[in-house]
Formats: structure tokens, C-alpha cells, sequence
């Protein structure tokens, strides 16, 4: 097969920190709020600016608190996950690495005794239909060491007397989030935006502040996880008022692709982006016999991360070392050559790709991308 000669204008694909928004330079953090207090009132208005942009791009309802938090989005989970569990019975789900890290952590961390773990393979998506209204249910929206997201809210009951906990990290701005259904939701800068890592976004419901005021956990709460104080929700937290200091560097550059986000039209904008980067994958996979969609059901495909498995006879009868060690070789030729970084799949995941098609990926570069693919494989198969 001929070696491609288009490549892609921007090689990036990876699943986080995920490529930066089109047309981004560090000239987006000239005016940066540095060397200078983030509890000074123009340090606050930008903390509290990226809560409100991002309130008004995902519609998040005026009686949800929007929060900026340590430790990006693992920090966002970890604390609710140790403010409010323990009320009630909990259904964790999980279906790939991250959301079977929450179920770890509930089981061997928090201890807590009642707990069901409603658990698939990769590649599907446990029965959600088992999720009890009368218990909280911890969940990842969008599987991102699968590729596998949950189609839609319709399992979650209006009328639940638990909490719904969503890490939504790979899926936000990207797919909508039914904001009725969810009662915490967690993200962080890195995914769809773009943006850096380190902080993390939590959005608490009416329903969770009063789980949060009314239920106190038997176990400490380091400083870092501590959303009450004296019974009462740190209100402050949600006005841009950090439990800690953040990075106004990286603030900036949240700001900056919020701004962008706005400029393409807003969630709707941001989400066809996405959508058309799943269809360009697809539409190669349909005539490509040596992959497929690792998500079984196309209706939980993930638009962000797609993950693909390598469906050659040849290459199935590997072992899984011999697999992963084939993947590196593919993924490697094509770092080399400048046309895609990252795209192995996740190390716990099956062998094969994880391809990037958040919203700050241009399809453009997905179109340049497909026949390196075919090219790399062919190349990588032939010499073994
Ligand atoms: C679903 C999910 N949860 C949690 C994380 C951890 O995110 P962070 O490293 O931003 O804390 C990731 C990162 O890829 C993720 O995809």
C-alpha cells in the first residue's frame, strides 16, 4: 500500500488532555490574571465568569450550584462521592476502568456496607433498567476507556428518592446532559474544551445541597473534600470562591474556550462537531474490514472517545501481549510519522484504538487520518 501524503493539519487524537481548541496559541493566556490574588474581586469575577459561561452553554438550571474544585474531575467525584454517600443504599455502575475505580473506591475506601455493583464488559453497557429509584447511583455518562456512553436518562426516574452521581467528564459539551436527571455532575477542563487539567466542575442539584446539609458521613473529611461547614453548603465555593487556590493560568484558558464554544454556536454547536467526528470514523469503519466499534450497540457509540477493535482474524489469534505489543508498533509508525499521537486504547481496555472526536477535533483531520490508519496496519501486519 502506497504511503498517504495529506496529513492531518493537527495529529492530535488523544483522549485527555485532548487537543486544544482550533486556532489556539499561548497568545490565549496574554491576559491572564496572574501574580495577583484569586480572592481580589477581579480574581473572583474570573472564577465566577467560567461558572457562569459554562451555566449558560449547558443550560444548567438557575437552582443548580456550579462549582470550580481541586484535583479536575477525580477530585470533583472523590468529594461527593465522600460528602454524601452512606444515606442510602448505592447502585455503582460500571462498564470500563473509570466508572470500576468509583466501585473500588466505595467498596474498599468508604467501606460502606450496601452497595450493588451493576457491572458490564467493555464494549456494552450493564442493564440499567436494575438502577432502584430508592437508591443513590454512581455513574460515568460516557465510558471513555470503552467508548461506550449511556444512550439516554430515560432509566432514571423522576421521581428517585436517591441521588444520581454523574462523572461526565468525557461526555459534557459534547452530548446533552438531561440536567432534570442529574443531581451531581463532574467534569474537568481537559476533555471537550481543550482546556488544562487540574480543576474540576461540580454541579450539585437542589436535591443534593439537601443531602449535603442534612447527612453527615461517620468518616473525616480532609479540608480539600469539605462542601459544608457548620451544616450549611459553602455557598462561596459556588461563586468562584475556591476552596483552595487554582491556577488563574489555567483559568484563562477555560475562559478562552468557553468563548470559543460560544462563537461555534454553543452546546449545539459543539455536539454536531462531535457527532460529525463519530460519522467520519464510522463511514471508514463500514468499508474498513480490519476494525470496528468496540461498542457493541451503536446507540451507545461515544462521539469523544471512539474506541475501535482490531477485528483481523490474524490479529485476534494473538495473545493479548502479542496484541498490545502490535498496537504500539501501529501507534508508534504513526507518532513517527506526525500524523497521530496517542491513540492507543487505554492500558486496562482491550488492544486496540481510542480515537479523539470531542468537539475540538476537527473532522477535516479525522478524513486525513483513515488512510494513514489502513496504511500503518498494512505496514505493521506485513512485518509482523
Ligand atoms: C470518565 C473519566 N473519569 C475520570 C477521569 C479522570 O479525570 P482527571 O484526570 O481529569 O481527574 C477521566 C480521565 O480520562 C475519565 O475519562
Amino acid at each position: 500500500m502506497k504511503e498517504p501524503t495529506a496529513k492531518p493539519s493537527r495529529p492530535y487524537f488523544s483522549s485527555g488532555p485532548c487537543a486544544k481548541r482550533p486556532g489556539w496559541s499561548v497568545d490565549a493566556l496574554s491576559s491572564a490574571f496572574v501574580g495577583r490574588s484569586h480572592r481580589s474581586q477581579p480574581g473572583k469575577a474570573r472564577l465566577a465568569e467560567v461558572i457562569e459561561r459554562s451555566r449558560a452553554l449547558l443550560g444548567i438550571p438557575n437552582d443548580y450550584r456550579v462549582g470550580i474544585v481541586p484535583a479536575s474531575d477525580t477530585g470533583a467525584v472523590e468529594m461527593v462521592l465522600w460528602s454524601v454517600l452512606g444515606a442510602r443504599g448505592v447502585d455503582m455502575l460500571a462498564w470500563e476502568s473509570f466508572g470500576a475505580g468509583w466501585v473500588t473506591d466505595v467498596l474498599q475506601q468508604l467501606k460502606l456496607a450496601d452497595v450493588r455493583r451493576i457491572e458490564a464488559d467493555y464494549g456494552s453497557l450493564p442493564e440499567l433498567a436494575q438502577v432502584s429509584p430508592e437508591r443513590d447511583v454512581v455513574f460515568t455518562w460516557n465510558g471513555t476507556t470503552s467508548g461506550v456512553c449511556v444512550p439516554n436518562a430515560d432509566w432514571i426516574s423522576a421521581e428517585r428518592k436517591g441521588l444520581t452521581i454523574c462523572d461526565a467528564t468525557s461526555a459534557v459539551f459534547a452530548m446533552p446532559l438531561p440536567w432534570a436527571k442529574l443531581d451531581v455532575a463532574t467534569w474537568s477542563w481537559q476533555k471537550v474544551l481543550g482546556g488544562e487539567a487540574a480543576h474540576g466542575m461540580l454541579v450539585l442539584s437542589p436535591r443534593a445541597v439537601e443531602r449535603l446539609e442534612s447527612y453527615t458521613p461517620p468518616w473525616p473529611l480532609p479540608k480539600l473534600f469539605r462542601l459544608t461547614k457548620k451544616g450549611k453548603l459553602m455557598e462561596d465555593v459556588f461563586k468562584g470562591s475556591t476552596i483552595n487556590t487554582p491556577s488563574m493560568l489555567c483559568v484563562e484558558d477555560a475562559l478562552d474556550s468557553l468563548r470559543w464554544a460560544e462563537s461555534i454556536g454553543g452546546a449545539p454547536g459543539l455536539i454536531e462537531r462531535s457527532k460529525k467526528n463519530l460519522s467520519v470514523i464510522a463511514a471508514w469503519v463500514e468499508k474498513t474490514d480490519w476494525v470496528d466499534f468496540l461498542a457493541r450497540d451503536p446507540a451507545t457509540r461515544s462521539s469523544t472517545s471512539i474506541c475501535l477493535s482490531i477485528v483481523d482474524p490474524w490479529f485476534q489469534a494473538l495473545p493479548k501481549e502479542a496484541q498490545a505489543a502490535h498496537v504500539k508498533k501501529l501507534t508508534g509508525l504513526l507518532d513517527k510519522k506526525g500524523v497521530a499521537f496517542d491513540i492507543a486504547s487505554y492500558v486496562d481496555a482491550p488492544p486496540g484504538l481510542r480515537i479523539w472526536g470531542g468537539s475540538t477535533v476537527e473532522s477535516t483531520d479525522l478524513e486525513a487520518l483513515t488512510p494513514w490508519l489502513d496504511w500503518a496496519y498494512a505496514e505493521t501486519r506485513a512485518a509482523g
